[in-house]
């Protein structure tokens, strides 16, 4: 895959700014897989990079929500890009549903948070794809697992994450059967081809969390861990 796009932000592949595995990388093959344009919802957006990176590269009107970043501070940065009036930051707590109209986005995009407030089966029908418009699309990257455990979590896991995030890793398949909706027109998910590379330039940064996930991936949490790309097109 090429990855160009995100190539251009590589200032910001820095403790300073990441918070997880590199969300430039899975928003690039995100919008490789579905070109996105018009409003869209960046859902999760912490610090604004990926909201920004939509922004820039896709021309899109972005609307930015979290739940625990400020948004004073990220409409500050989005007007210090250049992008501020394309761009609103909101805070609020996605966990009981959206405060917007049904129809509102012509996308929505989610890199590393879905999985915080909408790991269940009724999520996706009931509170996201009303939200969007006929023919929308949803993009959404999360961790998970290359596979469902057969007996729950092994112990470096629950060392690592704890029993709640533990619970929020789950496999392509599983994910397959819990994104439904009967407005689903296609429905693509996949272990994302950035996966290494994420996950490498993460740990590269030195952040102290950083630096503790690859001590877990050496321990061996490398060969159970991945990224999980979703891309779901609403009916016509
Ligand atoms: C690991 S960060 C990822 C942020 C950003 N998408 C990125 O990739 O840089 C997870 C984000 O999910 C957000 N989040 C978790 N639970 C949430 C909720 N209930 N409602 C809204 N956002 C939530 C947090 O505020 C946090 O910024």
């Amino acid at each position: 895959m090429d990855y160009s796009a995100s190539d251009k932000y590589a200032s910001f592949f820095t403790k300073e700014y990441l918070m997880g595995p590199n969300c430039f990388r899975l928003a690039d093959e995100l919008l490789q897989s579905a070109p996105i344009s018009g409003r869209v919802l960046d859902l999760g957006c912490g610090t604004g990079l990926t909201s920004r990176f939509v922004a820039a590269e896709t021309g899109a009107e972005v609307i930015a929500v979290d739940l625990w970043c400020d948004p004073t501070d990220n409409q500050r940065r989005f007007a210090e890009a250049g992008l501020g009036d394309q761009m609103l930051a909101i805070r609020l707590d996605a966990s009981g549903g959206l405060p917007f109209g049904d129809h509102a986005f012509d996308a929505i995009v989610s890199v590393d948070a879905y999985h915080y407030f909408a790991c269940n089966d009724s999520y996706f029908a009931n509170h996201l794809l009303p939200l969007l418009r006929p023919g929308g699309t949803v993009l959404i990257a999360v961790p998970g697992l290359k596979k469902e455990w057969a007996d729950g979590p092994s112990s470096l896991m629950l060392d690592w994450a704890g029993e709640s995030d533990s619970a929020t890793f789950h496999s392509t398949e599983w994910w397959d059967k819990t994104i439904t909706g009967q407005d689903i027109a296609q429905k693509r998910i996949w272990e994302a081809e950035c996966n290494r590379m994420a996950w490498q330039e993460w740990f590269a940064t030195g952040h102290e969390y950083g630096l503790n996930d690859q001590t877990f991936f050496d321990a061996g949490l490398d060969s159970v861990m991945t990224l999980i790309c979703i891309c779901v097109t609403k009916k016509s």
